[in-house]
């Protein structure tokens, strides 16, 4: 792993670790990938892309991740409070409860936090099975995020099943702005979004979305899958500020600020 931008000055602390092409340990990124100090509540999305532009291939992002980004995946899912899903996402990808892991136990409780993110699954229709783990048998609990005018019938046999529904909305969608505030009202405030491209389409239209960890994967795939935000297009583009850019094995692991 290189980084390459910024630039660092070979007699700064950690220079060595930037400008050394071998494998960072998870302490190493979970350092590079801090949540900035007092700011709040931030959200931050992590997502990957194919050259061309493709947020999945045949309905999965793996076949455009590698295993340093499986790495800074898990270093991004180490360092939240929150894991905020798209429930397309979590049916296609098969979402399992997120695990204490011991290389952050340490920096996690001294940032006061639990040994995982709650991972917060955001629905309207609330046609998620209950049964799975991700439900029935999470080490923290996983919150659903719907609307007030979201199916009664399915928000009281969730309740029943034990999973807590926050309502962040009035009709059956969720509000976007409103599921960041009741979150970090809770005490979430370090924030991160794993899509898919539905949900962080809305983040990024509400102006809400404070961070994008973008894997430029040097893969090509054609065909028409969905870029990484999708839904109504944004009138005036929101521009970001490039913050970090590492590199291994090709693929590209930036960070971009709202500026
Ligand atoms: N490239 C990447 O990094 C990346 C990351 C994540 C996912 N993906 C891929 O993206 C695909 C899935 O993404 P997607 O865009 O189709 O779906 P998504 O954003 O994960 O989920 C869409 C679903 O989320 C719920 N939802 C979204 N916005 C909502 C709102 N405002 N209020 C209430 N519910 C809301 C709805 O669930 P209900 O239908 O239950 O109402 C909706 O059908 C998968 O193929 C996955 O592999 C790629």
């Amino acid at each position: 792993m290189r980084r390459l931008f910024p630039v660092t000055d070979m007699t700064a602390p950690n220079a060595q670790v930037n400008a050394v092409d071998r494998e960072w340990s998870l302490d190493e990124l979970a350092d590079a990938y801090g949540y900035p100090e007092g700011a709040g509540t931030w959200l931050r999305a992590n997502m990957v892309s194919s050259l061309d532009g493709a947020g999945q291939h045949e309905g999965r992002s793996q076949p455009l991740s590698s295993d340093t980004d499986m790495r800074i995946f898990g270093t991004l899912r180490g360092l939240a409070d929150v894991v905020v899903v798209g429930a397309e996402t979590v049916r296609q990808e098969g979402y399992r409860p997120a695990r204490a892991r011991e290389a952050f136990a340490a920096r996690r409780a001294a940032a006061g936090q639990g040994p995982a993110p709650v991972i917060a699954v955001v629905t309207a229709s609330l046609g998620l099975d209950l049964t799975l783990p991700l439900f029935a048998a999470p080490l923290v609990p996983t919150l659903i995020l719907t609307g007030a005018g979201a199916p009664a019938e399915r928000i009281a046999a969730a309740r029943d099943a034990g999973v807590e529904v926050l309502l962040a909305g009035e009709g059956a969608a969720v509000d976007p702005a409103r599921a960041v505030a009741l979150l970090a009202e809770r005490g979430l405030r370090r924030q991160l979004t794993e899509g898919g491209p539905r949900l962080l389409g809305q983040f990024a239209a509400a102006g809400v979305l404070d961070e994008l960890c973008l894997t430029v994967s040097p893969t090509m795939t054609a065909g028409d899958a969905q870029r990484i935000a999708h839904g109504p297009s944004i009138a005036l583009p929101t521009r970001f500020g490039l913050a970090s850019l590492l590199e291994q094995d090709g693929f590209l692991f930036s960070r971009y600020r709202r500026i």
